[in-house]
């Protein structure tokens, strides 16, 4: 089939290269080149993602059988509601669907509604004046989020980005008196982060390998909010501190969400995205997003490689999934993003470096490509968003990661990678963490004892295809 790709990042880089692996013919629109989907596009459109206009012109004007909205702006600025209206089918929600990632207070109250237990305790700010009476409301410490989208920036977090409720308070005011859709304050909650991503079509909710993201800029999860400096997954699609139990708990929220919003006279089809923090007591939303993450999309659409992709995104966009087209293969995978020095508060685009790609793109390692461009064979000159992504996949996390360590020896110059990612005292850490927040005797069920034990390959590889495909 024929399918427009929306977006220019790695993300967009790995959805396209999975179509193409399934024979899918790939037309491209994005606000810039793309070193991974140009080559293999047969035609490419540079427009603004959130350009609805031209982009469903373009559509129309290659014929394509459907499309796919990689990033959060064009679905917030309804793009998929215009390729509908045009019949184009798409992976994507309408911009009715995408609020449950474009604002957090109607992804709060939707789960309110629905008496859906999984919210941490909440409050909505529209003005600078209340400001005060209720950060003295919220239970400290506490959490403060923008409405609207941030790119994964805007998030605040006491003990980390704040210490005193006051400067919280300024963070909010700020935030109130610069205008945007209001501020929600959370309690904090304390545990281990994981992304649940799942296809979500008329025929129901079909789940992705977990995986866990790195948001926080510096190695031991230090300094600001990040898209995402890396991310990893487990080769039997749970994480070292997410058991069975806990991933299901995490899906029957997102398939009552998904319930919540066709209550509501909103149907969704496309990716959804949840964003869970696995506490003492369960799995807690962080947030909701409505598409694949980035770059979470790259560990699973990796995986990713026997079945056909083409016939699944197609059966999102239509309503109809086969559940046999939901095949991962049980293998671990480590993505770290390789960024500009000073990235993110000030990025110093147009640093350059130079990677020798297939010494790079052996031994299990790929590279996916974003805010990059190469005037010569060898030399790339990073840009201010995150630049390429390199995949390293092996049978267990910290193998995978040592993978892209090795690989990463090609890639010389002026950049910066969070080396610890998924590497072995970073695993241990976070499961020691979760160990030592868990009560004895408590729910969620225990963790397993190490990272090695966790990591070990599954008891029956069957259970998790099975578990995954229901
Ligand atoms: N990596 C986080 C996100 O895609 O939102």
């Amino acid at each position: 089939m024929r399918v427009l790709v929306v977006g220019s990042g790695a993300r967009e880089h790995a959805i396209a290269a999975t179509l193409v692996r399934s024979h899918a013919t790939i037309v491209a629109a994005g606000p810039r080149a793309n070193l991974g989907i140009d080559p293999i596009a047969e035609a490419t459109l540079r427009a603004e993602p959130t350009a609805t206009a031209p982009i469903v012109a373009f559509a129309k004007a290659q014929r394509v059988d459907y499309a796919v909205i990689g990033p959060e702006a064009p679905l917030a600025a309804g793009l998929g509601d215009a390729l509908r209206a045009a019949d184009v089918p798409v992976v994507g929600p309408s911009r009715a669907g995408a609020q449950i990632e474009t604002s957090k207070q109607f992804c709060r109250e939707l789960l309110a509604k629905y008496k859906i237990e999984a919210s941490p305790r909440f409050l909505a700010l529209r003005s600078v004046d209340e400001v005060d009476v209720r950060v003295a409301e919220i239970r400290a410490p506490f959490v403060v989020k923008p409405v609207g989208l941030t790119s994964g920036k805007g998030v605040w977090v006491q003990g980390v980005d704040f210490q005193q409720p006051s400067e919280g308070a300024a963070y909010a005011k700020t935030l109130l008196a610069s205008g945007g859709d209001g501020v929600l304050l959370e309690e904090k909650v304390e545990g281990e982060e994981f992304s649940l991503m799942a296809f979500v079509t008329d025929s129901g909710v079909y789940p992705m390998p977990l995986v866990h993201d790195y948001k926080r800029v510096l190695e031991g999860d230090a300094g600001g909010n990040t898209g995402g400096m890396g991310s990893f997954s487990q080769r039997d699609h749970l994480l070292p501190f997410v058991s069975a139990s806990m991933r299901d708990r995490a899906l029957d929220i997102v398939r009552k969400c998904v319930e919540a919003l066709r209550q509501e006279g909103i149907p969704y089809r496309g990716v959804l995205y949840g964003g869970f923090m696995l506490t003492a007591h369960g799995p807690v939303l962080m947030e909701f997003n409505a598409r694949f993450g980035d770059p979470e999309g790259v560990n699973v659409l990796a995986l990713y490689e026997e079945g056909d992709f083409d016939r699944l995104m197609y059966g999102v966009a239509t309503g109809r999934v086969d559940p046999n087209l939901m095949s991962f293969r049980l293998r671990a995978t480590v993505a770290k993003y390789v960024v500009a020095p000073g990235y993110p508060a000030a990025p110093k685009a147009g640093a350059e470096v130079r990677m020798d790609l297939p010494s790079v793109e052996t031994d299990g390692v790929r590279v996916f490509f974003a805010d990059v461009t190469s005037p010569q064979p060898g030399k790339f000159v990073l840009g201010a968003s995150r630049a390429f992504a390199l995949l390293g996949e092996a049978s267990a996390i910290h193998e995978a990661s040592t993978r892209v360590e090795a690989s990463l020896q090609f890639v010389t110059g002026d950049c910066y990678v969070r080396h610890d990612i998924a590497m072995k005292p970073d695993l241990t850490a976070r499961l020691e963490r979760m160990r030592g927040l868990i009560v004895p005797g408590a729910k969620p069920s225990p963790l397993p004892l190490s990272v090695a034990a966790a990591d070990a390959p599954p008891s029956s590889a069957a259970t998790a295809d099975q578990v995954l495909s229901t």
